[in-house]
């Protein structure tokens, strides 16, 4: 078949992450999970980003015979023990992002380490077969917040070789290091090899 006219469904409705997706997969028709589900939206109950990407790629594939995707993704401090982690969207009790980062930044404080990383685990179910990969971004978190694209724990984290913060970045440059591209780019490769 040809590559245009394949089909991947992805568990987000979220606009940010499916403009990434579209970017990366381009050939691939990708379609959001509303168009198949109302109110998706299964609970996060795993353990690891890959558990949670598991949970929403199987709660998905119960309404689509298409291809599913499914991502879960989040920053880990490494002196703060790996936190926010798998909680970073419901890392204050208000589960802003706004109010997300404030608490990151006062947490590290009185910390000399800020150094911290982008987590993604994508998974993929094709028929039978479930594909699992990760991705990361490494670099560090600033004390003030700059620019204003991007979403979530952007304005904060400077990526490895770089001075500016994801926020400041274009979303094309972001998108080329992020985290989800770097676990897409191994997902792709997977349906490349398997001419999915
Ligand atoms: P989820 O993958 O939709 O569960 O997102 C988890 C949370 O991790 C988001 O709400 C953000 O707080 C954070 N996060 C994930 N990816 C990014 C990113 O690319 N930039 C900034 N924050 C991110």
């Amino acid at each position: 078949m040809p590559l245009e006219n394949r089909i991947i469904v992805v568990a987000t409705n979220n606009e940010h992450k499916l403009k990434e997706i579209r970017d990366i997969l381009e050939g691939f028709k990708i379609l959001p999970a509303r168009e198949f589900v109302e109110d998706f939206n299964p609970d996060e109950t795993g353990d690891s980003f890959c558990e949670n990407a598991l949970i929403k790629a199987r709660a998905l594939k119960k309404y689509v015979n298409y291809p599913v995707l499914a991502d879960d993704s989040g920053l880990e401090v490494f002196s703060l023990n790996g936190e926010p982690g798998i909680y970073s969207s419901r890392y204050s009790a208000e589960g802003t992002d706004q109010a997300n980062v404030e608490k990151l930044l006062n947490r590290l404080k009185d910390k000399e380490d800020s150094s911290a990383r982008f987590v993604c685990c994508m998974v993929l179910i094709v028929g039978e077969r479930i594909i699992q990969k990760e991705g990361y971004v490494y670099g560090r978190i600033i004390d003030v917040r700059k620019g204003k694209s991007g979403f979530g724990y952007d304005p904060v984290f400077i990526p490895d070789g770089f001075e500016l913060t994801f926020a400041e970045m274009e979303p094309s440059e972001k998108n080329k290091l992020s985290h989800r591209r770097m676990a897409l780019e191994k997902i792709k490769a997977e349906l490349e090899a398997f001419n999915v």
